[in-house]
């Protein structure tokens, strides 16, 4: 298949957006960039065209899809209820980095789009070319995001040619994305807002708004809950947090401790490392940064602005890839603000291979 790619700025492009959302209408899948991550889209309402997505992606049948939506009208009529503190929510932080999993009306989506379940998640983009791809369209967009399953999700429309070129019908490339982490995932189902996944908005964010049920959410190890004696306080997964995430071709382990003991533990793998012959990559902080000297070290950014993290960390992730390194360590992200959601994406990526010098 010929994937096309459709430079868009902030002009018009008005070829581009009709070409794109004829596509979309035609039951092909496009990619197109929002404020988090760029997303693969599809109609909702089409079932061939949602399994298109999976196809391409190669991404498991069971795990939902995120429906996108432009306006009001193109979520309201398709749920089942709507509590109060979810009306606060959307006032308050859509368009923007927030879904929201809430009971849907039989038949108002295809089925291959939530997995079968009776719930669906929905979120409106903070994104200019999205919303007006989406609004283009006409119909609600499932959209997960825009990668190979397993891979680091796409803050670049390189990366996203790089997972997807010749699988896709399109792209909408907007440049670099500005958050750079996946949206904040709420189920809406229950009495009280629960966190399913950590992202773009902060915890203390939506708590200045809404009673978070603290207690069931995920924060940035979800294979934990808070007060892990209590096992019974479980909250009910996103589906899709139980896969391998974010990965990188080379082992990845992430470093907790002061930091003058995580740059003395890392010279000295890496070093040991090096010396058996591979290449090793460090993931670290601006601060720290000329500590390191040798391996492919890449800075996040100041460690006490997170919103570069954000931006760089999926980049990061693929850059050592791309640098063919085989063993990479990550100093610990604060876990503060978005740093709670970078913490929980890095993790996965390693695969719970943490290592703390602290304790
Ligand atoms: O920022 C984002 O959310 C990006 C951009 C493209 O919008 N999208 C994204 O989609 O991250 P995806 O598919 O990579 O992640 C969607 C998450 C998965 O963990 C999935 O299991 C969960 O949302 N999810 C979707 N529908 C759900 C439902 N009905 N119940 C529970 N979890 C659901
Ligand atoms: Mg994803």
């Amino acid at each position: 298949m010929d994937t096309k790619v459709w430079k868009v700025d902030n002009r018009d492009n008005i070829e581009a957006y009709k070409e794109a959302a004829s596509l979309l209408k035609q039951g092909e899948v496009v990619a197109f960039p929002t404020e988090t991550v760029y997303g693969l889209g599809a109609n909702a309402l089409d079932d061939e065209a949602v399994r298109k997505i999976f196809q391409a992606k190669q991404r498991p049948a069971d795990n939902p899809l995120i429906v996108h939506v432009a306006s009001d009208g193109q979520w309201r009529t398709r749920v089942r209820a709507i509590p109060d503190y979810a009306e606060i929510l959307i006032e308050r932080f859509w368009p923007g980095p927030l879904t929201l999993i809430l009971p849907m009306i039989d038949g108002a989506l295809s089925p291959v789009v939530t997995a079968g379940l009776p719930t669906a998640g929905f979120r409106m983009p903070d994104h200019p070319a999205a919303l007006r791809l989406i609004a283009e369209a006409g119909v609600p967009i499932a959209a997960p995001s825009a990668n190979r399953s397993g891979k680091p999700s796409p803050t670049r429309a390189e990366h996203v040619l790089d997972d997807l070129y010749g699988r896709i019908a399109g792209i909408l490339d907007g440049g670099s994305t500005g958050i750079g982490v996946e949206s904040t995932v709420v189920d809406a189902t229950g009495k009280r807002p629960v966190i399913l996944r950590p992202g773009g908005y902060s915890i203390e964010q939506l708590r200045e708004w809404v009673p978070v049920d603290e207690k069931r959410s995920v924060y940035a190890r979800d294979d934990a809950v808070y007060g892990e004696e209590d096992s019974g306080a479980m909250p009910p997964r996103s589906p899709g947090m139980k896969y391998r995430h974010y990965s990188t071709e080379g082992e990845l382990f992430v470093v907790y401790g002061t930091s003058e003991a995580r740059i003395h533990y890392i010279k000295k793998q890496a070093a040991e490392r090096q010396s058996a012959g591979q290449r090793v990559g460090i993931l670290t902080f601006d601060e720290n940064r000329n500590e390191y000297p040798a391996g492919e070290v890449l800075s996040l950014g100041p460690a006490n602005d997170l919103t570069v993290a954000g931006r760089r960390l999926y980049d990061s992730l693929r850059l050592f890839d791309a640098r063919g390194v085989q063993a990479i360590w990550a100093e610990a992200i604060p876990e503060e603000g978005v740093g709670v959601a970078l913490m929980n994406r890095l993790l996965k990526a390693a695969g719970g291979r943490a290592i703390r010098l602290d304790t």
